[in-house]
């Protein structure tokens, strides 16, 4: 048990408990400070507060660690599927062969929407963007299970959260055709989870999409990386929403209302637009750069810098590697991907990167597979969406299952106007 942190407030010393994790970071539980001392703490944009201890994922933004449960993000990215990657994010443990069936089985089960969800796609004007589509019908797709409206319920938990992995694939490829008029595609059943998914955005009522192995792998393995990163804006959302006992198709909703901005889970759209318009432009890239560093209209780097890793991104590594593999198999060469390449490289070198430890996140080449297997820039950030979905499930749970855990409610500093007197509008 590590000693206990002292703080002085108005000349008095309070001392408060230090929570130690399993892998040694330690915090000051505060959760009595304003009752004791009557101050709260102040972090705009949480970057020094443990909003909950949870089990699910450990980040070393220090050293580039990342673990699911425990497993190196490498280890899984090697050996695992974006299914048992699922199951082991949502379960605590990697399936054996049975559950791993047993879970597959669900996931097909539930892979249809209800017919009726169809008439709510009529709903959206064409050309709506897919993540506002996503959302809307994760939240409306609950309506369809009563069950999901009541309490948490670990019986039929595992049905849920198979419902959802399945059906957010399926909502996601609906969502397409819808935005490009073409003609919704049922899932099949002969289809693993990722081939599903093509199938549905890419075959048409007359022609089936041929299924390039290196493709599936590829798309397999960006939703893999993008299962889980502990308490990230959409995650912490999902917890947020979770808290007020909110169901857990709303709760998943707002996530990915929070993972859509271009800070978060828009981060790769905004790379390949960013990309596209340094080719526009005919610029190398240095032009651009030389704007990002005086910082000319906001311009960012995107897909550069991260809250948490202050070193690499290991995802970041991994999809670069597989980036390559993939267009290599195809035997597609990108611009976009030299223009990418120089980008990284010099930014690496320069002062200005260096100085803010600021390196290529999971976004900078994961949207040049994504461009690569013809999946459209607005499609992007809901691919993330999907891929990230077992990680706010696995969330959730957690939420739900700490019983009595209070709901989540920050405090503030007020910084307006202090007491008025209200004025009748004929003397204003
Ligand atoms: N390009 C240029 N400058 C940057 C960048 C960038 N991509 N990222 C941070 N900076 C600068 C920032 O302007 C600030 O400079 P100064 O000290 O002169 O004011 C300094 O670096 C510190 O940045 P910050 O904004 O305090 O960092 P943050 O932790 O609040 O933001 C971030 C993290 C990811 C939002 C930010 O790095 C960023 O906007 N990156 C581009 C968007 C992006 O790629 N997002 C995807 C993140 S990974 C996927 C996910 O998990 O969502």
């Amino acid at each position: 048990m590590a000693n206990p942190a002292k703080v002085e407030v108005d000349g008095k010393v309070f001392e408060f408990p230090v929570i130690e994790g399993t892998e040694g970071e330690k915090g000051i539980d505060v959760r009595d400070l304003r009752a004791k001392t009557g101050y709260i703490t102040y972090d705009e944009a949480y970057g020094n507060t443990g909003s909950c201890q949870s089990k699910v994922t450990f980040i070393d933004g220090e050293k580039g660690i990342l673990r699911y449960r425990g497993i190196p993000i490498e280890e899984l990215a090697h050996g695992s599927t974006f299914v048992q990657t699922a199951y082991l994010l949502i379960f605590g443990k990697l399936p054996t062969e049975a559950e791993r069936q047993h879970f597959s089985g669900l996931l097909t089960k539930y892979q249809m929407i209800h017919e009726d969800m169809k008439f709510h796609f009529e709903g959206f004007p064409s050309g709506a963007h897919p993540m506002a589509m996503l959302s809307a019908m994760i939240n409306a797709a609950g309506c369809f299970i009563p069950e999901v409206m009541g309490r948490y319920d670990p019986a039929v938990f595992e049905h849920q959260a198979a419902r959802l992995i399945s059906q957010v694939r399926t909502l996601a490829a609906y969502a397409y055709r819808k935005s490009m008029g073409l003609p919704s595609i049922y899932p099949k059943r002969k289809y693993m989870y990722t081939e599903n998914f093509l199938h549905m955005m890419f075959s048409e009522p007359d022609e089936d999409y041929h299924l390039n192995p290196a493709v599936v792998d590829a798309l397999d393995l960006i939703f893999l990386l993008h299962a889980d990163h502990e308490q990230n804006c959409s995650t912490s959302t999902v917890r947020m929403v979770a808290s007020s006992k909110a169901n857990l198709f709303a709760s998943a909703s707002a996530g990915v209302c929070a993972l859509w901005g271009p800070l978060h889970g828009g981060a790769n759209q905004a790379v390949i637009e960013m990309l596209e318009e340094i080719q526009i432009q005919g610029d190398d890239g240095s032009r651009f750069l030389e704007r990002v560093k005086q910082k000319d209209g906001h311009a960012k780097l995107m897909g550069f810098g991260h809250r948490v890793y202050k070193n690499f991104d290991p995802r970041a590594q991994i999809i670069k590697k597989a980036c390559d593999e993939m267009l290599g198999k195809l035997g597609i060469h990108d611009p976009l991907l030299d223009i990418a390449l120089k980008l990284e490289a010099t930014a690496l070198k320069d002062p200005y990167f260096i100085e803010r430890k600021l390196y290529p996140n999971v976004d900078f080449y994961s949207g040049i597979i994504l461009k690569a297997i013809g999946i459209p820039t607005e499609m992007f950030t809901v691919i993330f969406a999907i891929g990230r979905m077992p990680g706010w499930i696995a969330n959730y749970k957690e939420v739900a299952e700490s019983g009595d855990s209070r709901i989540y409610r920050p405090r503030q500093i007020y910084q307006g106007p202090i007491q008025n007197p209200y004025v009748p509008i004929e003397q204003r």
